[in-house]
Order: C-alpha cells, then structure tokens, then sequence
C-alpha cells in the first residue's frame, strides 16, 4: 500500500488531497501558486501543523518560480513579501514560519553569491522543499519508534483530532506512534474524539485508521471524560501545533479538557510532534496566537443552521495545555519528560 501523504510534488507541479472532501471522496488538486497555496491553507484544504509548513515550503518555490528576474535584490525584496504573506495564512502552528524561515533563510544565502545563477537558486530551492517533505516522513517515523516505547503491550489510546499522516508530510505524528505500536504487534484499541466542528477525527483520523487496519471507536468528544472513569481508556495521545519554552502546548481545541480530565482520572497524557513544533522564542504559552474561526462553521453543520437565526458561536480552533498536565512530550530525537522549563532547553541544545 503507497503510503499516505496529503501533498505531492509531481513535474514540478504541487498537488494535495481536498482533505474538506474526506472521507467521502478523495479529490488531488493542483495549486498553481502561493495564492493558490495560501487559500487552500486558510480554507483548510490542507491542515495540520507540518503539513502546512510542507505545503507552504512549495508555495514559496511556485511563487520564486513565477518571478521575473529583475536583480537580486528584486528577487530577495519579492520573496520577502511572499514568505510574509504565506506566513500569514494561519497563526497557531509554528511549523508554517519554521518552514518559510528556512526556505527563505536558503533562497537568500544563495541570492547573495555571485556564482548561482537565478536558475540554479531555483532548483537548489526546490530540493530544499523537497528535503522538508521527505525529513518530516523520517521525522515521523523516528517519532513513532520513540512513542512505542510508552505503550504497554494491550492499550486503549485516545486521540483528538487528526494527527495522522494528513496532517504531516506522512505517517502521522501521535497516530505515529499508534502506527508503530500497532505494527509490532501491540493489542491496540483508539478512540476517536469526533473533534467538533471540523471533526478531523471522525472524518480524517478515522479514514487513515480505517485504512491501516487498526481497531477504533469514533466517540462525542464530550464523552472522553466518562470513558476515562469508566477505566476504557489506558493513555491519551495527541499532536501539537506549538510547544513553547515552559512546556505549554497549543492544540486543537479540547486538548486541554482532556489533559486536564486525564490528570483526574490519573491516566498518562502525551504529546507527539517534531522539533520544528517547538518554539523557543516564547517562554510559557500565554503569548501562543490562537486562533478565532468564523462562527459559521460551528452553528452550521453540513449547511444546515442548528442555532437559531442571528445567534453567533465563539469558535477558538486551538487551546494551549499547561505543561503541568503533560507527562511527556515525544519527538524524533527521544521524548522529554518535566521539569520541562528545565528539560526542553537542555534537549534542544543537546540535539543542535
Ligand atoms: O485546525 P487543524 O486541523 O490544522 O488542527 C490540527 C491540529 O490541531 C493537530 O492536532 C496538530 O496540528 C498536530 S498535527 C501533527
């Protein structure tokens, strides 16, 4: 089975999966420029952390592609504008501006030499996407063999919305480790937070588990707690979107309801996501940008109106989940547990 990613770059062409359309159909659509790519980010087209960062690395390559070469100094000046303006299409997930800083950070050390010629810079632009894409794949995979060691040979894990390969380059960040735990043979049941209103999980997470054979439950997400009471659930496992110097970690909504109700029912909560989630720049995560979605997509549901005419909804798409309730934190290079204000310092610079 080819394994599943939500983008591809084919003959210099970038192609995603409408992942609004899932799991009902799976549509590729070609986006033919970083307007193109800043829409279907802003839409949701595309979504998920590193998977915005990926698409995001190619939109910056289709728009240096359409440049006209005027100077150098045009050049850097126009891809300024267009790392700013992608950078601007969603505010949560700091992997988006980790992936335009690099590929901005490459385009302008070689604008600088003399000896690239603008055609050269191109490719060697493109490479630079197309090693984010594949290191995020490997990334992912060392990220599941890390988590595996956390769970206990028959386990009943809960996740909140969709941390699968369609939310990265491929393979999935907390489904990671679900993947790699269910491919050594570990007895594994999910459950599946719906995850209102966009429900990644009952749509997306639910479409790859399904397609790799793992045994799973959609639940209400306001029925976890109970569930944990009622001894259903051994660990939660979720993804992130950006992790800050304390710990704190942003999430998709709900996250922190459920650390905080895994804390009471003393069942572990771990956090899955790449180094490029973390964002050292912040000490605690009270200045983490979160996110406000319009009311629509909460009071309509497939295009039905289910609050009474003129009601408005309030719609944070993320939450941010003190550190104090996260009893790990797993990345490619090994997980970090507290005292994280101490520990994630310390590991950052240990893996530099
Ligand atoms: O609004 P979304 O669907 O982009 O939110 C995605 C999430 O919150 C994911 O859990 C997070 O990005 C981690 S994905 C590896």
């Amino acid at each position: 089975m080819r394994e599943l990613s939500p983008l591809r770059w084919r003959d210099k062409r970038l192609y995603i999966i409408d992942q609004r359309l899932l799991p009902a159909k799976e549509k590729w659509v070609e986006l033919k420029d970083e307007r193109d790519v800043f829409f279907a980010i802003r839409d949701m087209q595309i979504r998920g952390a590193p998977a915005i960062g990926i698409v995001a690395a190619f939109g910056f390559l289709l728009g240096l592609r359409r440049l006209k070469f005027r100077s150098r100094k045009y050049v850097v000046k126009k891809l300024r504008h267009i790392h700013r303006f992608l950078g601007s299409a969603r505010p949560t997930a700091i992997n988006l501006m980790w992936a335009l800083n690099r590929m901005l950070k490459r385009a302008e050390s070689l604008l600088v030499e003399d000896r690239y010629q603008f055609e050269d810079i191109i490719k060697i632009v493109e490479s630079e996407a197309i090693n984010i894409l594949n290191e995020d794949v490997k990334v992912n995979r060392m990220i599941g063999k890390n988590g595996n060691q956390l769970i206990p040979t028959s386990a009943s894990i809960l996740t909140h919305c969709n941390a699968g390969a369609l939310a990265v380059g491929g393979y999935g960040t907390a489904i990671g480790v679900i993947r790699s735990a269910f491919e050594e043979g570990k007895n594994i049941t999910v459950f599946v937070d719906e995850t209102r209103p966009y429900l990644q999980g009952a749509r997306l997470t639910s479409y790859e588990l399904k397609k790799l054979g793992i045994r799973h439950f959609v639940i209400t997400d306001n029925a976890a707690g109970f569930l944990m009471r009622l001894g259903k659930i051994d660990l939660v496992i979720t993804g992130a979107d950006r992790i800050v110097r304390n710990g704190d970690t942003a999430n998709k909504i709900g996250t922190y309801s459920l650390a905080v109700l895994a804390k009471e029912n003393k069942i572990p909560f771990y956090v899955a996501a790449p180094l490029s989630t973390f964002d050292m720049d912040l000490k605690d995560g009270s200045r983490i940008p979160v996110e406000e979605r319009s009311s629509e997509e909460v009071v309509v549901i497939a295009g039905k109106r289910i609050a009474p005419k003129g009601i408005k909804a309030i719609h944070l798409g993320f939450d941010v989940t003190p550190a104090k309730y996260i009893d790990a934190i797993i990345t490619e290079r090994g997980i970090i547990y507290p005292p994280y204000k101490k520990n994630i310092i310390k590991f950052i610079n240990s893996s530099k």
